[in-house]
């Protein structure tokens, strides 16, 4: 695990999609996975405004979201198919067929999963999977306690995600489950970034980066991959004991 400390948002987000433009220029068929969320918000401003600037072909690339909120409709602000409609896929013209998003309402949701596993499969692996983390350590909505031998899944939501998740809403909405790539899912892609930002970030940074590997704190595998960035701003190093930039 390698850890960047940037200046600020600005500078980690423009790292970040730097790093995602570099992936598709180095490898035109690059499976990429994103995450939603405030943290990459940015990210996906400044990546589809290096894309259109430089006309990056993107049509032999496949798009992954990270994960869904179960029974949260497409059109809802606060889901990620919202967020992913909204942050890119408007401004970039992707083909259906390059982009897998879990369908949240289905009725079937281990089919649901057991798709999304075989498009990983079938691909052979994610080349790069950027992810957040949240404000209990999880990724994606891999959970405090979750297997790190898990592929994907459905879960129940911890109790701080059905907190802090509110913010993506307009008013208050029963949170009860997501679901989400596993953790072996990033213990096996290729390079992953983890970005954090803001001073909020600074305790759970510290124990993802310098506590003990453990699912209590799901974010901390990332300590245990060999190509997996931990890309943060000061405000999120600031309780840092260790700091390298
Ligand atoms: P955030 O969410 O980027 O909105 O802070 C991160 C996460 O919960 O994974």
């Amino acid at each position: 695990m390698t850890l960047n400390i940037y200046e600020d948002y600005q500078t980690l987000s423009q790292a970040t999609a730097d790093a995602i433009v570099k992936v598709i220029k180095t490898n035109p068929e690059a499976v990429i996975c994103l995450p939603s969320g405030d943290t990459p918000r940015l990210t996906c401003e400044l990546f589809v405004k290096q894309v259109i600037e430089e006309r990056s072909d993107l049509s032999h690339i496949t798009f992954i979201g990270l994960d869904e909120w179960v029974g949260i409709p497409p059109d809802n602000e606060g889901s990620c198919h919202y967020f992913f409609q909204h942050e890119l896929f408007q401004y970039l013209s992707l083909s259906k067929q390059q982009v897998y998003l879990f369908n949240g309402l289905s009725n079937d949701l281990e089919t649901e999963c057991a798709k999304m596993n075989t498009v990983v499969s079938e691909k052979g692996r994610i080349d790069l999977m950027v992810v957040g983390i949240g404000m209990n350590g999880h990724i994606g909505f891999n959970e405090p306690g979750v297997s790190f031998g898990t592929y994907s899944h459905v879960t129940d939501l911890d109790a701080t995600t059905t907190i802090v998740g509110q913010k993506y809403f307009k008013s208050e909405m029963p949170l009860q489950k997501g679901i989400t790539l596993g953790l072996k899912h990033l213990s096996e892609a290729k390079e992953v970034l983890l970005i954090a930002n803001g001073a909020k970030k600074a305790g759970i940074i510290k124990k993802t980066v310098e506590g003990e590997v453990t699912n209590c704190i799901p974010a901390s595998i990332m300590q245990t991959h060999a190509n997996g960035f931990i890309m943060i701003d000061k405000e999120a190093a600031s309780l840092l004991d260790k700091v390298s930039s």
